[in-house]
């Protein structure tokens, strides 16, 4: 199989890459990377092997592939993308962009989650895979098995999202703003006995300063919160709060709406998102027969108990960063009756939310090629 890879350097590009080495991936692969910068310059090494960098605009060179994986962004998706079903290629388009998640002819990739899905597609002839939002990705990874079970009327989700689903200069500008927020504490971070009043004062005068590094985010993230990502929808939602609803309800083709909405906020987490979720149970299920459903969904799928040594320990972006393990936790019922339940979850939006549906989906296409 003939597989070009645009946008292979990017974060997202990179974690793919990695986890493709990782599971061994690339043999047997003709694998052909792509630039729209280094045309001719040295692609990476596979296998002891390097290959000249093509040209990602080529429509013809790109044409010659079976698949196209593009890390590369929405704008390039949205100029290459018709250009190449325009030329007639009928090769399998897999792309980490939104820029096609909500067209008609377009299969949202998760399959832990949507396996059955996937195939229907595949077998109706669809040739164009795209991976979903991140946060809407991790929120079913965790509650899949309930998902499965038709046990869900309704899900809100509150969540706690990372700077790198922001992109990679967030990240940065994430840490220089924690590095420029200890520099200004200065002696009152250094001496225990200094108040943590002369210290708060340090800090939020840092925080407000025109000298705090902001450009990317364009307010402090650290030592704070931002209560807004991507932008405006009519209904007073923000974009990502709507994908999450129709998202969801795509990656799992249900017949029916199930409705999902909340909050999204960013926090100063690297690359893990978090959720706590409020689920609407369609009947009295017991809390111990929701556990074993949600553990039984998926081999990523973890439960964490309802204790604070399990829970500080196992349940936090610091213990999950890098991992493919989504654990779910803080599970009980709540207040409003043996219907409602909550839960927390963390995962890495690098993985689950972005690069490993892709990653599984070429696997899923050479199996069937
Ligand atoms: N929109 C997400 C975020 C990124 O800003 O965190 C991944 O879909």
């Amino acid at each position: 199989m003939k597989v070009g890879f645009i946008g292979w350097r990017g974060m997202v590009g990179s974690v793919l890459m990695e986890r493709m080495r990782a599971e061994n991936d690339f043999e047997g692969l003709d694998a052909r990377f792509f630039s729209t910068s280094q045309v001719g310059g040295a692609g990476p090494e596979i296998g002891g092997a390097q290959t000249e960098l093509l040209d990602a605009r080529d429509v013809s060179a790109l044409r010659a592939c079976d698949a196209l994986v593009s890390c590369q962004g929405g704008a390039y998706t949205k100029e290459i993308y018709p250009a190449l079903r325009e030329a007639g290629w009928t090769g399998y388009w897999i792309d980490a962009a939104s820029a096609l998640r909500m067209e008609s002819d377009a299969v949202l990739i998760l399959d832990p989650v949507n396996r059955a899905v996937i195939q229907r597609g595949l077998d109706e002839g669809q040739k164009t895979f795209i991976g979903p939002n991140c946060t809407t990705s991790l929120m079913l990874m965790a509650l899949s098995g309930l998902y499965a079970e038709g046990l869900i009327e309704w899900v809100s989700t509150m969540t706690y999202q990372a700077a790198s689903g922001a992109g990679a200069k967030h990240m940065r500008e994430l840490v220089a703003q924690m590095g420029a927020l200890a520099g200004a504490a200065g002696d009152a971070l250094r001496d225990p006995a200094a108040s943590a009043l002369d210290l708060d004062r340090r800090v939020t005068q840092a925080l407000r300063s025109d000298d705090l590094p902001s450009s990317e985010f364009g307010f402090p993230l650290a030592a704070s919160l931002l209560p807004w990502i991507d932008s405006a929808m009519p209904e007073g939602q923000t974009r990502e709060e709507w994908k999450a609803h129709v998202e969801s309800n795509k990656i799992l083709a249900t017949s029916e709406p199930i409705p999902v909405d909340g909050q999204c906020v960013r926090v100063g987490a690297m690359r893990c998102h978090a959720q706590a979720f409020t689920i609407k149970l369609r009947r009295d299920v017991p809390l111990s027969d929701v556990e074993s459903t949600l553990a039984g969904a998926h081999p990523w799928v973890r439960i964490v108990e309802n204790d604070k040594e399990s829970t500080l320990r196992g349940l936090t972006p610091a213990a999950i960063t890098g991992s493919l393990d989504v654990p779910v936790g803080r599970l009980r019922k709540m207040n409003m009756g043996g219907e409602y339940l909550t839960a927390f979850s963390v995962g890495d939006q690098l993985l689950w939310g972005a690069a490993e549906p892709l990653r599984r989906m070429v696997a899923i296409l050479r199996e069937r090629l």
